[in-house]
């Protein structure tokens, strides 16, 4: 043991916390994503090692008849956290089935949870209601022990994801100090951070964006397509004439405003004149189509000119980034490992 111990190179001393996140490659990324967690990502990724995986895995336990458009969507992920400002270079984007290393971790992980504790997870009921699944897989029971195993294989100090996430960061939370407890403390136990503006709404005024309801701003939309979403934008339901006076708190044409029109001083303004009756509909959504449109052409841009530079960029990203995490990979899977006592023939 102790040979096989030395034979390994001491792990590179980390002088920076790590970030850990990732999406499932369920379609084209959206505003919601950026607000949830690429802005967060995009703002963090020169203070933080990070971590960003494409968790293809996680899609095998929901839709098995929609397998055929992972390939595509896997390419649309990847270049959307490009384009919208994640550096290869400096962060780690990689495919989470080309570190199949995480479903060692995830079998033990699966160990430390009880049926009862998986069962109460509320996007467990989420998801069969969404996706009307009558009776959960073994799998879809496992999504956040995967996730877990996700954020601690590369110890992730620092989560940033959307608000629905939360109950997975706690059971990540919850795995990572019983196998401290249980074993030997090989974990970092990491903190979610979700976004405390919360949660974008659809463009029907729905909760949230989701590509399954189809209320979504795509960050590759063309300008016509965002203007055509906008001026279909549910807005106040109580104002039948543009001479009504309007509410701005809860409808979503004034929440993207707030997100994403840089020009608070014509937000306020236009927020004067709605709740006055003193302005329509069709201007306020004209006005946040031309700002969503001001913020998503230089992400198309960033697009475009990525793929013309190198048409095969995603798969580039890809591999290499694939390669440096499944290092971290072998390195984690080697400590707990060890902490459990099961390197009784070596590695
Ligand atoms: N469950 C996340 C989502 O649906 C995706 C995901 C998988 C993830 N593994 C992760 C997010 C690890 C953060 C960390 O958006």
């Amino acid at each position: 043991m102790t040979a096989v111990a030395t034979k390994r190179s001491e792990p590179e001393k980390r002088t920076r916390k790590r970030i850990l996140t990732g999406d499932r490659p369920t379609g084209p990324l959206h505003l919601g994503h950026y607000v949830g967690t690429l802005a967060n990502r995009v703002r963090l990724q020169d203070q933080y090692e990070t971590f960003i995986l494409v968790a293809d895995y996680h899609m095998l336990t929901t839709r098995l008849d929609e397998l055929g458009e992972i390939e595509q969507n896997i390419r649309e992920d990847v270049l959307g956290n490009l384009a919208i400002g994640i550096d290869p270079s400096k962060t780690t984007i990689y495919l989470q089935s080309l570190v199949p290393e995480v479903t060692e971790l995830f079998l033990y992980f699966a160990m430390l949870v009880t049926v009862p504790r998986a069962e109460r997870i509320p996007t467990l009921k989420e998801k069969m209601r969404e996706q009307n699944i009558a009776q959960p897989s073994y799998g879809l029971l496992g999504y956040p022990i995967l996730q877990a195993a996700d954020i601690l294989m590369v110890k992730g100090d620092l989560v940033p994801v959307g608000k629905d996430q939360q109950s997975h960061i706690e059971l990540t939370r919850e795995i990572a100090r019983t196998f401290n407890e249980t074993f030997a403390p090989v974990f970092p136990v990491p903190e979610g951070l979700i976004p405390e503006v919360g949660v974008l709404p659809g463009t029907d005024g729905q909760a949230k964006m989701s590509r399954s309801i189809g209320n979504t701003v795509n960050l590759f939309d063309d300008p016509k397509t965002v203007e055509e979403k906008v001026m279909r934008m549910y807005t106040d339901p109580t104002r039948v004439h543009p001479t009504d006076p309007g509410h701005v708190e809860g409808n979503p044409v004034f929440t993207y405003h707030d997100f994403f029109n840089p020009n608070k001083a014509e937000v306020e303004e236009l927020k004067d004149r709605y709740r006055k009756g003193k302005v329509g509909d069709v201007e306020v959504k004209k006005r946040l189509a031309t700002a969503l449109n001001a913020f998503l052409e230089p992400v198309r841009e960033r697009r475009a000119a990525l793929l013309r530079k190198s048409p095969r960029i995603v798969e580039d990203v890809l591999r290499e980034g694939s390669e440096r995490a499944r290092v971290e990979a072998r390195q984690t899977l080697h400590e707990a490992r060890a902490a459990m006592r099961l390197d009784y023939f070596g590695e």
